[in-house]
């Protein structure tokens, strides 16, 4: 059978990546956690001390990260200047401060190029949020996986209880909100549903039907 490339989009806390990694080892593929790669990004920008609004002062550091990713099959793990910051992208300060970074027009030229890389052999699901439109356009399964603001927001909340990153239901609500509002609206590769995407809604779905809808959808090119 043939490896092709799955790229999944859809606003935070969809379940994209729970979702794709599994999906990912089933399938024996790649998964790129593109999300990852901003986080990483704004997880610097906030270490050198960067306002995430400056855009020239955020273009500025991108040279200076030596940014890499290894993708597994299960993980993808990320390092900023040989330090691996996987377990640092996920803060309640980097996800407040992520979608402005990731509106920089050079954040995304950088990043883009990258993720191209990585998926240039095929057997590859990359997650995000411009992956159908913009990173890879000839992808041959598209799918735009959504669910309503409260079902994402109580999976995010399930997810960071008893964690470091622990916040209230109603402080992740709007931070999805507010997110969703920027990664939707801004100038440069907006989230849009492209016409050739499969919409999957999972707000009423459970996690093992939406990867067997996504898995079939694979079977069905494969
Ligand atoms: O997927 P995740 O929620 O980890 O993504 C974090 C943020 O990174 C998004 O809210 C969005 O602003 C940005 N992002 C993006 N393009 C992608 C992936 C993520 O703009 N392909």
């Amino acid at each position: 059978s043939k490896k092709i490339a799955v790229a999944i989009d859809g606003p935070a806390g969809a379940g994209k990546s729970s979702i794709s990694k599994v999906v990912a080892k089933q399938l024996g593929y790649l998964y790129i956690d593109t999300g990852a790669m901003y986080r990483s990004v704004t997880w610097a920008v906030l270490h050198d001390d960067i306002d995430p609004t400056d855009q020239a002062a955020v273009e500025t550091i991108l040279p200076t990260l030596e940014l890499t990713m290894e993708p597994g099959n299960d993980a993808c793990k990320v390092f900023v200047r040989g330090q691996e910051v996987t377990g640092f992208i996920r803060t309640p300060q980097v996800n407040n401060a992520v979608s402005e970074v990731a509106s920089h027009k050079g954040v995304r030229q950088y990043l883009v190029e990258r993720q191209r890389l990585l998926a240039d052999e095929g057997g590859v699901i990359l997650d995000g949020r411009d992956i159908g439109s913009v990173v890879l356009p000839d992808a041959e399964l598209k799918i735009y996986l959504t669910a309503s603001v409260k079902a994402r927001a109580k999976r995010r909340w399930l997810e960071v209880q008893g964690t470091p990153n622990e916040q209230s239901l109603d402080e992740i609500t709007k931070n999805v909100e507010r997110r969703d509002e920027m990664d939707k609206n801004r100038e440069e590769s907006p989230l849009v549903c492209v016409d050739d995407a499969v919409v999957i809604d999972s707000s009423d779905m459970t996690f093992d039907e939406t990867v067997n809808r996504i898995l079939q959808l694979v079977q069905e090119i494969i």
